[in-house]
């Protein structure tokens, strides 16, 4: 078990201050290089008292990969349990929201971040392959699969961090989800979206929408992950972190579900 680096002044544990060449030298630490393309799930408050707030994090992450050299990419998910045919989404790229917290929003809103036309599960990215990663996730036929950025990271040799937060908050596994073709994960009609892009252009696009409802158990994973060497742990300032080879990921989670698709989940009654 990782050990939280609190300052224990009388007895009282207080949040450390961390500054944005703390978080590049614990990035350097965890494994993550100039030239490598990262997506990063997060949480701003884990990490301690981090000076300047969101954006620090953001240069931090932005230095250790070299945006010259590498890319960075946050989920800017906007996707929610109301969705489906009857009451499509409306995403707007500049106006609608992210809830996967103040990292990916504050990201999003720099002037040089490209943000995906998905229209639930968009993705913004800034670096040398942004561009070339969230192109066309419009037109992907599933919200994480095949061609979306979330695969197109697998595909590329790039690395999950989970920073301060678990592996239930690894989108990717709706990507292999995908792959392996399990049949809870999607919604069973397709819906028609409306995408509002940064020129104000509409477009219609016929999407087969995440289903909500099943409990993941995707936790289950971190001792494997570990053990097959495909998973590395840190601290990030005081953030329990993660750091996941994707290709590695997919190939042994892939596997897993052919093999058996309710692994990763609560078995419904009546399977086997
Ligand atoms: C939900 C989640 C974002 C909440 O994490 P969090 O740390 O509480 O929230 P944020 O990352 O949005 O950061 C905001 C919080 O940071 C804290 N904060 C504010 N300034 C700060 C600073 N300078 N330094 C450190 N923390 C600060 C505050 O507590 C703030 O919360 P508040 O706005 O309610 O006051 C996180 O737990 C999570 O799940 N992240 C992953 C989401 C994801 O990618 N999901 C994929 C779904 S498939």
């Amino acid at each position: 078990m990782l050990q939280l680096s609190l300052k224990r002044k009388a007895g009282i544990y207080v949040m450390q201050t961390v500054s944005q060449s703390d978080i590049v030298r614990d990035l350097r630490q965890l494994g993550i290089m100039q030239g490598a393309e990262i997506l990063v799930h997060s949480s701003l408050s884990s990490i301690g008292h981090v000076e300047g707030g969101a954006n620090t994090v953001i240069n931090a992450l932005l230095e250790a990969v070299d945006p010259h050299k590498g890319t960075v990419i946050v989920p800017t998910i906007t996707a929610n349990a109301q969705q489906n045919p009857d009451n499509p989404p409306l995403y707007n790229v500049h106006n609608t929201p992210c809830w996967t917290g103040t990292i990916p929003e504050t990201f999003r809103h720099r002037q040089d971040a490209v943000r995906s036309l998905n229209p639930s599960h968009s993705t913004a990215a800034i670096g040398t392959n942004a561009e070339n990663l969230m192109i066309g996730h419009e037109d992907c036929r599933t919200p994480c699969g095949f061609g979306s950025p979330y695969y197109r990271l697998s595909r590329r040799g790039g690395k999950v961090l989970l920073l301060g937060v678990t592996l239930k908050s690894n989108t990717s596994f709706h990507m292999i989800e995908d792959l392996a073709d399990v049949k809870f994960h999607l919604q069973p009609q397709p819906t028609e979206c409306t995408i509002i892009d940064c020129m104000g252009k509409r477009h219609l696009r016929s999407i087969l929408l995440h289903k909500w409802g099943t409990r993941r158990k995707y936790p289950i994973l971190h001792q494997p992950f570990l053990e097959l060497g495909i998973m590395r742990e840190g601290l990030i300032g005081q953030a329990a972190s993660l750091l996941i080879d994707a290709k590695g990921m997919v190939e042994y989670t892939e596997a897993l579900l052919r093999k058996d698709p309710f692994y990763l989940v609560d078995r419904p009654i009546g399977s086997h």
